[in-house]
């Protein structure tokens, strides 16, 4: 496991540093300028580059900025990217883990980001390995994308939380409290939402106010995506169908759980009753 150095960007050089990643990672056209990532650095943001030992190429980055979302500030993450020599080294973690140390000193208690609900990897990094979680699901989020992860498809996101206070948390990024496996789940009975039918997604299942269901995505969308547009487009419309529903009957998806043959499916469970009253009647 190479070792990282971790440099927070405070000038133009540092955030100059993403560009060539984030052309690598999505393409030319989405570029942040370097420039916006300098004024938004110098406004309570965030942007910090990884590095391997005796290699000058940054193996990853991470760029985030100060936001108000529902009455409270918070720290939205824009962009996350490791090289792909340098998946599965850690890095992006210890990226998230800068970050998180950058809010916390800042007293912010959440970090949030969009992600395309289809990235098993990404599910997985988020909720397996950071303990985020999503109640929120967007239709198109941000129209149609030209980069070569997002092309083609309508751009539905789901809105990702991370307490980065809270206990769970911090076990998660210390590897203890792991999320079970989906095998265990289904072991337990719990019943699936959406499934997979061979390469194709199954019909939406009733929830059945169900304590726990499960919401099967491909493993690897983005090679799925290259060898069947439309089965990708199948998927994109069947997962949109199965989190409206669940976010629309107050579902949370809390974990992604994976089974040893790489199948990969959120968990959901019912969000806390946000709407009991108080008994203030003094009679
Ligand atoms: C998202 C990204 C930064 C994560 O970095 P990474 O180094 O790949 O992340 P990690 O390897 O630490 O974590 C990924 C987890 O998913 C697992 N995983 C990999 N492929 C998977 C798949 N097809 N299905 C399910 N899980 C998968 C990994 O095994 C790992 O879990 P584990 O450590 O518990 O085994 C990186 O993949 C990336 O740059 N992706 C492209 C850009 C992007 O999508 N950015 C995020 C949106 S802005």
């Amino acid at each position: 496991m190479p070792e990282f150095r971790i440099e927070v960007a405070h000038d133009i050089t540092g955030c100059a540093a993403t560009v060539a990643l984030q052309e690598k990672t999505w393409s030319g056209d989405v570029i942040v300028p370097p420039q916006l990532m300098l004024a938004v650095v110098h406004n309570g943001g965030f942007v910090a580059c990884g590095y391997a030992a005796e290699d000058p190429i940054p193996a990853g980055f991470v760029f985030g900025f100060l936001g108000i979302h529902d009455y409270h500030f918070r720290h939205h993450s824009h962009m996350l990217a490791v090289r792909d020599p340098y998946r599965g080294s850690g890095l992006a973690q210890q990226l998230k883990e800068a970050q998180r140390d950058h809010c916390l000193d800042q007293g912010i208690e959440i970090v949030a980001w969009t992600m395309d609900p289809l990235e098993a990897r990404n599910a997985r990094f988020n909720f397996g390995k950071l303990g985020a979680y999503t109640r929120t699901y967007y239709r198109d989020f941000y129209g149609a994308m030209p980069d070569k992860l997002n092309q083609g498809l309508p751009s539905d996101r789901i809105y990702v939380e991370w307490p980065i206070g809270h206990d769970r948390t911090y076990k998660r990024l210390r590897g203890e409290d792991r999320a079970p496996s989906l095998e265990d789940a289904e072991g337990e009975g719990i019943g699936y939402l959406l499934r997979a039918d061979g390469d194709r997604p199954g019909p939406l299942a009733e929830t059945k106010s169900a304590s726990h269901l499960l919401m099967e995505i491909p493993r690897a969308f983005q090679e799925l995506k290259a060898r069947d547009a439309k089965r990708a487009l199948e998927w994109r419309l069947a997962t949109r169908a199965a989190f409206e529903r669940a976010v629309g009957e107050a579902y949370a998806a809390v974990e992604f759980l994976r089974a040893t043959d790489g199948r990969g499916a959120y968990l959901l469970v019912p969000q806390p009753r946000r709407d009991f009253t108080l008994d203030t009647d003094d009679e």
